[in-house]
């Protein structure tokens, strides 16, 4: 039996778009990618969104339309995947790491507000796991010392604060449609925001730097621009998989509820914090336990696959060896999180049935 930590949703439906775009011969960004745009947008609630090749490049394309290069600092927590701070090195500017809250896994507010420097020009906080940020504090700070909130909304389609949802939120929000999330186009993602002129500009700058894409002989070559367009084939995964995002949060949200029923009872395993107001999209649902590595080998010997929450950037020669990242020790929330966190099994099709294998397996170790 093997029960895998995510099941992309892949229905005939899906694969029937896939086809009939392959079949009508425009196979690069085009009429479908610009569907499935539309459709992002109008389920967040937002002016512009803006497909791209991932959540990597759509935040590096953020940083470069907010003019954020050589000279300037961004702020960024240590609990996330690499490319949150990355993306700050790749535009020529450095990272100022800082650490996270224990029961969150989110950025400590009260930390960003230390690491702010006259250089500071934005924050990249990360809604990790779909745990939306409490904006009142973050809009405080960006009002006090006048910068700009990116979020790194990789995980967070379908998660709101105070009824608005992720997306709609910061200057501009960046999504990852990788396998991981729950809309997935395999590889991809989606920038939004509400600025008209950062939306032309970001879609200019992924599509070879064109003001003006009426044909051939229209074309005008504005900018220096790259090519970072999401494919027709890609985004008609996508462009399905939206038509049935109610249905599939609702279902994440009643596994997830389950999950913290079976677990209820159970004082070795505890819950990280959902932000008050907010609405987590349960895109992955994690517990903290002690011995995790053990407990981690003796589920996947059964057939479950588990998996580590994410990273602790501080610890990997990538960020602690660099001249364009500043580590703001100590790390005492992000040391937790990574070395006791724990994500279970979570996808539309699985069971209550199953989910009861998996937490009698864990309690077995308690
Ligand atoms: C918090 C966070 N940021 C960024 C990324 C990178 O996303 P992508 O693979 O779409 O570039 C991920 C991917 O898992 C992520 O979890």
């Amino acid at each position: 039996m093997i029960i895998p930590l995510i099941k992309p949703f892949i229905t005939k439906e899906v694969k029937d778009k896939v086809i009939e775009v392959l079949d009508s011969g425009y196979l690069t960004e085009g009429k479908v990618t610009k569907e499935l745009e539309s459709v992002f947008q109008k389920y967040i609630g937002c002016k512009y969104a803006i497909a791209v090749t991932s959540c990597t490049t759509g935040l590096e394309v953020a940083l470069r339309c907010l003019g954020i290069g050589p000279g300037d600092e961004v702020i960024v927590p240590d609990y996330t995947y690499p490319a949150t701070a990355a993306v700050v090195t790749i535009v020529g500017a450095k990272a100022v790491i800082t650490d996270v809250s224990k029961e969150t896994m989110l950025i400590d507010y009260d930390l960003i507000e230390e690491a702010i420097t006259s250089k500071t020009k934005a924050i990249i906080p990360v809604s990790l796991f779909g745990n939306p940020l409490d904006y009142d504090r973050l809009n405080q700070i960006k009002e006090k010392y006048n910068i700009y909130i990116i979020e790194d909304a990789a995980c967070s389609i379908g998660a709101e604060y105070k009824g608005t949802k992720v997306g709609n939120l910061a200057d501009i929000s960046v999504f990852s449609l990788h396998p991981r999330k729950f809309i997935t186009t395999g590889e991809g993602g989606i920038i939004t925001t509400n600025n008209q002129n950062w939306a032309d500009w970001m879609n200019s700058y992924k599509h070879f730097g064109i003001i003006n894409d009426n044909g051939r002989e229209g074309i005008i070559f504005e900018n220096i621009g790259t090519n970072y367009k999401l494919s027709n084939v890609l985004a008609a995964i996508g462009l399905i998989q939206m038509k049935h995002i109610d249905e599939l949060l609702d279902r994440r949200i009643q596994l997830s509820d389950h999950y913290f029923s079976l677990l209820k009872n159970i004082s070795e395993a505890t819950v990280p914090v959902t932000t008050p107001s907010g609405k987590h999209n349960s895109q992955s649902f994690c517990i903290y336990i002690e011995n995790r590595n053990t407990v981690m080998k003796h589920l996947r010997d059964k057939g479950i696959e588990v998996q580590i929450g994410t990273y602790a950037l501080h610890k990997y020669n990538a960020f602690n060896n660099n001249t364009q990242i500043v580590l703001k020790y100590p790390f005492n929330g992000s040391n937790f999180s990574f070395e006791h966190c724990l994500t279970l099994p979570l996808y539309h099709d699985l069971t209550f049935e199953q989910q009861r294998i998996i937490v009698t397996e864990l309690k077995k170790l308690f």
